[in-house]
């Protein structure tokens, strides 16, 4: 079964990998399909969910809401992370003209209250400011993720896509220190390993969540140079480990980077689902995690 990890020692516990449903109605499944994954997460042991008010343009939500409300009770035995912070012009907003930021407290709490009423819910488990807003003070963010925290909607907070320098700034203001920095981390996207947003959640305590954990499926794309170097070396290395594919081998890749993320799972198809699950059970050697560096990035460690 998966295993389970606290975020920060006063964080929530969440487990191992994250089912993420920025992708989720890419295939138009209906609300029972949707359920019907949802319990085979929890068949999984996969029990925490990953989603943003911004999702399938404001629509993810809604119909997230509408698949947890199918079965009763099913709601409490996940937990939930959304995310605000994004506002594009579409249909439901054609008064914006351009797509930006906004982390100013006012603007998140009412994202939030929106986001609870889609997911059919009176608190989430975890809300991140989607992305840095490079207008709004840190004092002005975190009076609002303040304000949420003390009444409960939500019960922890954190940040995706910031840098090390603009963590420290927001929790230098928290009433609660941020539990998570989500952040893209993969084998085709290494950089958080030096940029010094792994070496700070490393620091701080905090573990941080890895979306595109699978760069988007562009390690399998023939198009890209590192894909064919990738299966190759997945190849040779897949008897050591129960004859795991490329795609298990990438999950833990990632699980084994000492600051502990949580990949997100991106996928629509069940049976990848099934089979990313078992990634938890990988450890991988130190030659093994060079080699595979080695073939992602073409070239030699330095
Ligand atoms: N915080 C942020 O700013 C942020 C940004 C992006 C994403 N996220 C979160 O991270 C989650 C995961 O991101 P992601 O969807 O980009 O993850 P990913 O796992 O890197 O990519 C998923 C894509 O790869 C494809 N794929 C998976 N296995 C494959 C295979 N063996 N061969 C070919 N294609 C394959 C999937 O297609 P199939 O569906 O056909 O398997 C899907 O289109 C999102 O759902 C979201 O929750 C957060």
């Amino acid at each position: 079964m998966m295993k389970r990890e606290k975020l920060s020692a006063h964080g929530p516990e969440f487990s191992r990998m994250v089912y993420g449903t920025w992708r989720l109605l890419d295939t138009k499944p209906t609300t029972q399909e949707i359920n019907r994954r949802l319990h085979a997460c929890l068949e999984l042991g996969i029990t925490t969910l990953d989603t943003a008010e911004i999702y399938g343009l404001y629509e993810v939500e809604q119909v997230l809401g509408a698949a947890l409300a199918l079965s009763p009770g099913l709601r409490n035995k996940f937990e939930l992370i959304t995310k605000a912070g994004i506002y594009v012009p579409c249909s439901y907003h054609p008064e914006r003209r351009t797509a930006h930021y906004n982390a100013t407290g006012p603007r998140l709490l009412k994202s939030v209250e929106k986001s609870l009423r889609f997911l059919g819910t009176d608190h989430v488990e975890l809300f991140l400011v989607h992305r840095p807003d490079w207008l709004t003070r840190a004092d002005d963010t975190a009076a609002g993720l303040n304000e949420l925290l003390r009444t409960g909607k939500i019960r922890a907070a954190g940040v995706s896509n910031y840098s090390a320098s603009q963590f420290d700034l927001l929790n230098a203001r928290m009433e609660q220190p941020l539990v998570t920095n989500q952040i893209e981390f993969s084998l085709l996207h290494p950089e958080p390993i030096n940029d010094g947003t792994l070496h700070q959640c490393e620091k701080l305590g905090v573990l941080p969540m890895a979306w595109s954990p699978l760069a988007g499926g562009r390690i399998f794309d023939p198009s890209n140079s590192a894909a064919p170097r990738l299966a190759e070396a997945a190849k040779s290395m897949s008897s050591r480990y129960n004859a795991a594919t490329l795609e298990q081998l990438a999950y833990a890749w990632i699980l084994a980077h000492p600051s502990h993320p949580l990949p997100v799972i991106g996928t629509n198809k069940l049976e990848r689902l099934q089979s990313a699950a078992q990634s938890d059970a990988i450890v991988l050697e130190r030659e093994d995690w060079y080699a595979l560096w080695e073939a992602a990035q073409g070239r030699k460690i330095p």
